[in-house]
């Protein structure tokens, strides 16, 4: 199923209750699709990195060679709020006039601290990711956070596309007003914007600015769109046979298909062995149960079950021992 899913799409996301194994499978499968040769980029999503040291090796925010045809980079959120600020605040200076300065650099310093300021420049990174990706890999592997935040992450293009909507809105009705009130008009259609240089600074502001939103708005809906594209992207939820993680997977696949998710499949890891005493029997029997009363949701998809391994999954080694175990 998976090597099935890591050859039909270009981009898959790895997501699941903490600690469940989202790095180890999500690594396992890019090795494997390396191994059968395709180019492939593994990207962390995930502050709380793991990709490193499952590799034995520091990768950080450039793009590292990891082996032959397999490439990893971690996401690092610090550095991208402080990227995305200074893009925006490049944008907000570029458009503010000048007595306002002082406002806008107030503005981003609390912005650093706002809610929802780190999601957004991490979902700013993953769309650029996801474009590289596609455009130089066969294929993208997110290892992503544990599920909450994921959840939202795949539902943010669409929320930031209708706010960057209701901005345009809004400024449609303010430039319209402000048009009429000097006896001016300019044409507010989004495709053939008028070039007003040389013409009154507040209208050329205000083209500049909605240009901007809609630079923006298009990103959003690039992002969006390739998300719900079934036929490019899909997620994989990863799993244990235990109650919590089941209770918490049901969930996010319904989070993921109310954004428009495909959900391509079902990694159960971590299974104990029935034929390695009575301990670990009893275990096995307790996970059967527990995945007896999956709800249909999951029970309907594409499964793999991995077993629980003796000793730590780390180095290239190991990986490539678990992903024989993939088909
Ligand atoms: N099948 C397995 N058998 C034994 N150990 C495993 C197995 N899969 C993963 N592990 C180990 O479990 C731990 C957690 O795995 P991993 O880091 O892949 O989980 P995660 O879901 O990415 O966690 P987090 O939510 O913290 O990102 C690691 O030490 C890993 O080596
Ligand atoms: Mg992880």
């Amino acid at each position: 199923m998976l090597l099935n899913l890591a050859q039909s799409r270009r981009a898959l996301f790895f997501g699941g209750k903490g600690g469940v194994g989202k790095t180890s499978v999500a690594s396992t499968t890019a090795l494997a699709a390396a191994r059968a040769g395709r180019r492939v980029l593994i990207v962390s999503t995930d502050p709380a990195h793991n990709l490193g040291h499952l590799w034995q090796r520091s990768i950080g925010a450039d793009i590292v060679e990891l082996r032959e045809n397999l490439y990893g980079t971690e996401i690092d959120p610090e550095a991208t709020v402080e990227e995305h600020l200074a893009a925006v605040g490049e944008t907000l200076y570029s458009v503010m006039p000048e007595n306002l300065r002082g406002e806008v650099k107030r503005h981003l310093e609390l912005s650093r601290q706002a809610p929802g300021t780190h999601e957004a420049a991490i979902l700013e990174r993953i769309a650029d990711l996801l474009v590289l990706g596609l455009r130089d890999f066969d294929l993208v592997v997110f290892d992503t956070a544990p599920s909450g935040h994921t959840a939202r992450l795949m539902a943010l293009p669409e929320i930031m596309n209708s706010w960057v909507e209701g901005l345009l809105r809004n400024r449609q009705k303010s430039e319209k007003f402000a048009a009429a009130v000097r006896g001016l008009e300019h044409d507010t259609n989004r495709d053939h914007l008028v070039e007003t240089r040389g013409q009154d600074p507040l209208i050329e502001r205000d083209l500049r600015i909605r240009r901007i939103l809609l630079r923006r708005q298009s990103r959003f809906e690039t992002l969006r769109d390739t998300l719900r594209d079934a036929s490019l992207v899909s997620f994989v939820i990863v799993t244990n046979a235990e109650r919590m993680p089941v209770l918490e997977s049901a969930q996010l696949y319904e989070q993921l298909t109310a954004s428009g998710v495909d959900v391509g499949g079902l990694v159960v890891n971590r299974r104990s062995p029935a034929d390695a005493g009575s301990f670990l029997a009893e275990r096995r029997a307790l996970e059967d149960s527990t995945l007896e009363l999956m709800p249909s949701t999951l029970t309907g998809l594409p499964m793999v079950e991995l077993p629980l391994l003796p000793g730590e999954l780390s180095g290239e080694e190991a990986l490539g021992r678990f992903a024989d175990l993939l088909v």
